[in-house]
């Protein structure tokens, strides 16, 4: 999929913080919040609706990614959570579908299987998540957002236009991923990857500081089974009930 033109997205500092009137602003900005377990097609889904919409697209699970593949290049302990704040508030850019951080391209060492199990350990630490919390808020700009994750619409966006919580059965998601991974020419089994989205999925749910959940107000699609065009497709059909209409060219 091509990616839309507004979603070339770099990791500025909070261009409202400390500025009432442009917060306001931003608040006026519609967002579309997809939320879920591992490898439930939220990604897939934000990705096409953001095309569609000509909105700009975070996707937050990127920014825990980086922070676990920086802790495992500088040996960090997955434990150490001022160390792994820290981390998290060095420089990146995020542009397009590619991920920059300390010059290099780190797209594809971000999605290995270790970078998945370890962004789930940084993540439960709340001064991670504090650290991260006005850079994802930051992408919020016209003409609008799609977010990806497992709290946008609980904690980061909770005025979000519209939330979606997206499922599917463990077994549909573990093969999707494996797919994935094995086009990307990573080797893994399906087995292995069942046992760690399982692992990663109960971590995510458990953890005290902003668990894997469905908004109280979110639209749950179960994709399993269901293509990717027809889910990206029922968002859609949520967004014009919620008047959210593609951006003019
Ligand atoms: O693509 P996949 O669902 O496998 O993972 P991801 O969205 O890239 O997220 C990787 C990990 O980051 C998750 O297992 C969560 O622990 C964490 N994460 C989070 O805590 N909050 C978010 N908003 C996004 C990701």
């Amino acid at each position: 999929m091509t990616a839309p033109k507004a979603s070339t997205r770099a990791m500025a500092p909070n261009p409202t913080a400390g500025d009432g009137g442009s917060a306001h602003a931003a608040a006026t900005v519609p967002v579309v919040a997809v939320d879920g377990p591992a490898a439930s097609g939220k990604g897939t889904i934000a990705e096409g609706v953001a095309a569609v919409l000509r909105f700009h697209r975070l996707d937050s699970g990127a920014l825990y990614r980086l922070v676990a593949w920086r802790a495992l290049e500088s040996a960090t302990p997955l434990d150490d959570a001022p160390a792994l704040a820290a981390l998290a508030r060095l420089d990146a850019r995020f542009d397009a579908d590619r991920v920059t951080a300390g010059g290099h391209d780190v797209t594809a060492a971000l999605r290995g299987e270790d970078v998945s199990a370890a962004a789930s350990r940084v993540a439960v630490h709340p001064a991670v998540r504090a650290a991260l919390t006005e850079r994802q808020r930051a992408f919020r700009r016209p003409p609008g957002l799609v977010a990806d994750g497992r709290d946008m619409g609980t904690v980061i966006f909770p005025d979000a236009r519209l939330k979606v919580f997206v499922t599917a059965s463990p077994a549909e998601r573990a093969a999707r991923r494996h797919k994935q991974l094995i086009a990307k020419g990573i080797s893994v089994t399906l087995e292995s990857l069942l046992r760690e989205i399982e692992a990663r999925d109960a971590r995510d749910a458990g953890r005290s500081a902003a668990p894997l959940a469905a908004a109280p107000d979110a639209v749950t699609l179960d994709t399993t089974g269901v293509a990717p065009g027809a889910s990206i497709a029922a968002v859609l059909e949520l967004c014009r009930a919620r008047g959210i209409e593609p951006a003019r060219e």
